[in-house]
């Protein structure tokens, strides 16, 4: 049976009329996996991580995507256009494709990984590289889609948080309740405030009895929310979330203080630290700002937090594969050479 998607799944949470069109590229439903290795090195009583990186395009993207292209369907758009680190491009794109109707994408010159560009290449999106950073490109994004007949897919689109809001549904589904603590990276902020609203519904209609609390970690040159200030000249290695000044952040603020969970930074050593381990122990190959939820469960683990006891979640939200660059760099050495003969070979490796 094909994949129903997360409109089909569920749409008796999502704003699907029966005038809404059910389109989907098989988003969702992604696995929630556990780390017995990580579980038992950074001492939690169960630790998971949540895959998003298994959507079509390769991040938790999708989810609101499909949601915010079907509603621009549903109300007779021709185009779609976003600001993008990346990611949200990738998807927007995809799914215009796959409607049939046209996407511009408007992305920080040179910051942008290269799978992600390669996304958009091939999706066919109209491509604007601007000599700025995302907050430029989003505040451009927007002006264009309040003068011209076209649909802004960013997530300060409300339709993008209802469909990202499944993935708590999806945790809740799979654990038969929530977790403790939920460790997702933190960039425009939207993920934060749709995970946040999907675990709010699910404790107001009773099918979870509390709500997890939400950690959020920005990158430590990119973190607006944790300084209580915008950030001009955002920089991080974590392409993805290299924001200065998040749309969602008083709804990020919110889901910590209401959740009473934290937002909090991690350098990019810290970064780059969790991005190797999450592969190297845990077998999870995500991108750089996927790794921030790890390297968030380490600061903290590292400052004394005892997770014992507690289920622990770490959405990693894009593939590693889209970043290739950042897991090559760095890496010279390490690589056998030899002859084409299995003794040649058998040596090298010290048998
Ligand atoms: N992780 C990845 C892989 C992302 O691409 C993003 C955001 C985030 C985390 C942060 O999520 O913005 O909802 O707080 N990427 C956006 C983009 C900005 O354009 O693809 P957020």
């Amino acid at each position: 049976m094909a994949k129903p998607g997360v409109l089909a799944q569920y749409g008796k949470f999502l704003p699907v009329t029966d005038k809404t069109p059910l389109i989907t590229l098989g988003e969702g439903d992604t696995p929630l996996v556990r780390s017995p290795r990580l579980e038992k090195e950074f001492g939690a009583g169960e630790l998971y991580f949540k895959l998003e990186a298994c959507n079509p395009t390769g991040s938790f993207k999708d989810r609101g995507m499909v949601m915010a292209v079907a509603k621009a369907l549903e109300n007779g758009f021709k185009a779609v256009a976003c600001a993008s680190t990346g990611n949200t491009s990738a998807s927007a794109t995809a799914y215009a494709a796959a409607a049939g109707i046209e996407s511009i994408i408007v992305i920080p010159k040179g910051k942008i990984a290269l799978g992600k560009l390669a996304q958009a290449i091939v999706y066919g999106a109209k491509i604007v590289m601007v000599d700025g950073n995302f907050d430029d490109a989003l505040r451009m994004v927007r002006e264009l889609c309040d003068k011209q007949p076209v649909a802004l897919v960013n997530s300060v689109n409300p339709n993008r948080i209802e469909g990202q809001k499944t993935a708590a549904f999806e945790i809740c589904d799979s654990l038969g309740g929530a977790p403790e603590l939920l460790f997702l990276p933190v960039g425009n902020a939207g993920n934060i405030t749709a995970y946040w609203k999907g675990f709010k519904e699910y404790r107001g209609r009773g099918i979870i009895a509390a709500a997890p609390k939400m950690m959020g970690f920005q990158a430590a040159g990119a973190a607006p929310i944790v300084l209580g200030h915008k950030v001009d000249k955002p920089e991080t290695i974590a392409t993805a979330i290299r924001i200065g000044n998040p749309a969602s952040w008083k709804q990020a603020e919110a889901a910590r203080d209401e959740s009473g969970g934290v937002i909090d930074m991690v350098s990019d050593d810290e970064i780059l630290e969790a991005y190797r381990i999450m592969a190297e122990k845990g077998g999870i190959f995500g991108e750089p700002a996927s790794a921030a939820s790890l390297a968030g469960l380490i600061k903290m683990k590292r400052r004394g937090t005892d997770f014992g006891g507690q289920k622990v979640v770490c959405v990693v939200t894009g593939s590693g594969l889209k970043d290739a660059d950042t897991a090559i760099k760095g890496f010279s050495g390490q690589f056998i050479e030899v002859a084409a003969e299995l003794a040649a070979m058998e040596k090298a490796l010290g048998y």
